[in-house]
């Protein structure tokens, strides 16, 4: 699977694409006069999109879970239960499909009895990774389910390999969904939830070649299988298992993990966060940039096609038939806290350079739906590239939030193949892509094309065609902003948002439109 993103340009150049990291099928054309045309193949979509590709992460850190969700039963905010009610009704419009949950890092220390029964008897503890701040435990297993009821979503827990035991697990594992009668059902009964809880998804650590326990794959191999005989699939609960994958394109540690222990898994993840040309000391400013520092980031985004492609060829040494799912459950853009925060609650604001680095992940992982079966950006509140942003009762939805509520006609939606041939999008002697797209064809037979303008200036004249069909009636929306670090403030809340993509002209079946220059787009086609 993959597109093929055709680049039109001088020789030169065309020598630097096939030997840079742009796309899963990248195919050279030194023809002038290009212009940008993308062609779905309407009959030959055989795959569907899995909904969690649009999925979410929450971990214990800064203000993702208290304050972002948790405001407590008795605060001025409304709250259902403790839940503020504003984010669970801005999350329910993108049709949140899982939520991930309590790391991270985090996960890797919680202990989860220590987060149930009645909440002025739960012991604190530090949480470590983030800040040494005191841990109340006030949010804790029945209050994150209740949340996933109320968000109606896959709930997906990460294990404490770490320093956790194998006990540990299997006891939270019944304690969630065991139906009948047993020590942890009947514990579980005693802290007011008589029937079991839906649990779709369970990783088996986080990140155990850094914070998870800083282990090597081989080590790593044997403790997950060893764990994960005892997470069972109790009383109907088919339980997804979930191997701790590599950070990025640590192709090692997944060939090791896969080799030693793939007969044992469902899944295994993969983390990708992206930033500008700094470094994990000074990753640069979310806010404050130039056209270069915009480059830098597209660029770098772009690297998950190869990623993907590269995870997806080695999975398949080990899994022919495609069992194993490529769970992308962290991913998103890193930068500096915004100034005069606490620096490890990795609070950043987001702009459209945010929103457009989103929509290529996306599309890019609505290219390799064949193995990416779950992608969770994070995080959902207050944190790195986040959806929302709280200031005590106020609340406010980022570029990125808008991204996922444009692009969610996807989940569950037929992949649509499609060869892309665009301009280049060039600075300081190197190209990129300027355009990514990808397409799905609804239940209903609508046919949803997302596009994103990479180019920070310049907007793309771009032709659509479909082969096998002829479009009808388009709509379209786009998101953008005057700037590249156009944002929303709790100032100016709406400074950024979708709005209708105006000019779309239908000649022949074929679909043509300009995309303004830095922008998401979403078509609709009838
Ligand atoms: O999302 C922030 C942190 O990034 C997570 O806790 C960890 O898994 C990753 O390194």
């Amino acid at each position: 699977m993959g597109k093929k993103i055709v680049q039109f340009a001088a020789w030169m150049s065309i020598i630097l694409m096939v030997a840079s990291s742009v796309s899963a099928a990248v195919k050279v054309s030194s023809e002038a006069g290009a212009v940008n045309r993308m062609v779905i193949h309407v009959d030959e979509g055989k795959e569907t999109i899995a909904p969690e590709i649009y999925g979410h992460f929450a971990e214990h850190l800064g203000r993702c879970v208290y304050e972002g969700f948790w405001v407590g039963e008795d605060s001025e905010i409304p709250n259902v239960r403790g839940i503020r009610t504003d984010v669970v009704e801005a999350l329910k419009k993108l049709d949140i499909p899982v939520l991930r949950w309590p790391g991270g890092c985090f996960a890797d220390e919680y202990h989860w009895k220590e987060g149930i029964g009645p909440r002025e008897e739960r012991p604190s503890m530090v949480n470590t990774h983030w800040g040494m701040v005191t841990e109340t435990n006030a949010f804790g297993t029945h209050e994150f389910l209740d949340l996933c009821e109320q968000l109606d979503c896959e709930a997906y827990i990460a294990g404490n390999v770490g320093s956790g035991t194998v006990e540990e697990m299997q006891d939270w594992v019944e304690y969630m969904t065991f139906a009948g009668d047993s020590e942890m059902a009947n514990l579980r009964r005693q802290n007011g939830r008589e029937e079991p809880w839906r649990v779709k998804y369970f990783g088996v650590g986080n990140e155990n070649w850094g914070c998870g326990g800083n282990m090597t794959p081989e080590y790593y191999a044997d403790l997950y299988k060893c764990y994960q005989t005892y997470v069972r699939s109790y009383s109907g609960n088919a339980i997804v298992k979930v191997a701790c994958g590599p950070s990025s394109d640590d192709y090692r540690w997944l060939t090791t993990v896969l080799e030693r222990a793939n007969r044992h898994m469902h899944a295994i993840s993969v983390h990708h966060y992206v930033r500008g040309s700094g470094n994990w000391t000074r990753k640069g400013s979310a806010t404050e940039f130039d056209e270069g520092e915009w480059f830098a980031l597209m660029k770098n985004t772009l690297t998950i096609y190869d990623l993907l492609k590269g995870c997806s060829e080695i999975m398949d040494r080990f899994d022919r038939r495609g069992r194993i799912g490529l769970f992308v459950d962290e991913w998103g853009t890193w930068w500096d806290a915004e100034p005069g925060t606490n620096p490890a609650f990795l609070y950043q604001q987001n702009t459209v350079r945010d929103a457009v680095s989103a929509g290529i992940f996306l599309n890019a992982f609505n290219d390799h739906c064949d193995r990416v079966r779950m992608g969770n950006i994070a995080q959902t509140n207050n944190v790195l590239q986040a959806m929302i942003l709280t200031d005590g009762p106020k609340m406010i939805v980022t570029p990125t939030y808008h991204v996922f509520e444009m692009y969610k006609v996807h989940q569950g939606a037929t992949y649509l193949p499609s060869d892309l041939t665009c301009r280049a999008y060039g600075r300081s002697g190197q190209e990129l892509p300027s355009l990514t797209a990808s397409a799905s064809k609804g239940k209903s037979g609508q046919i949803y094309i997302t596009v994103c303008n990479l180019d920070a200036t310049k907007p793309a004249e771009f032709v659509c065609e479909l082969d096998g069909a002829k479009a009808n009636r388009v709509a379209g929306r786009v998101l953008t902003g005057p700037t590249m670090n156009a944002m929303n403030t709790f100032d100016e809340p709406e400074a950024v948002k979708p709005v209708s993509l105006n000019g779309i002209a239908v000649q022949n079946g074929a679909i043509k439109v300009t995309l303004p220059a830095r922008s998401v787009s979403v078509l609709t086609v009838q």
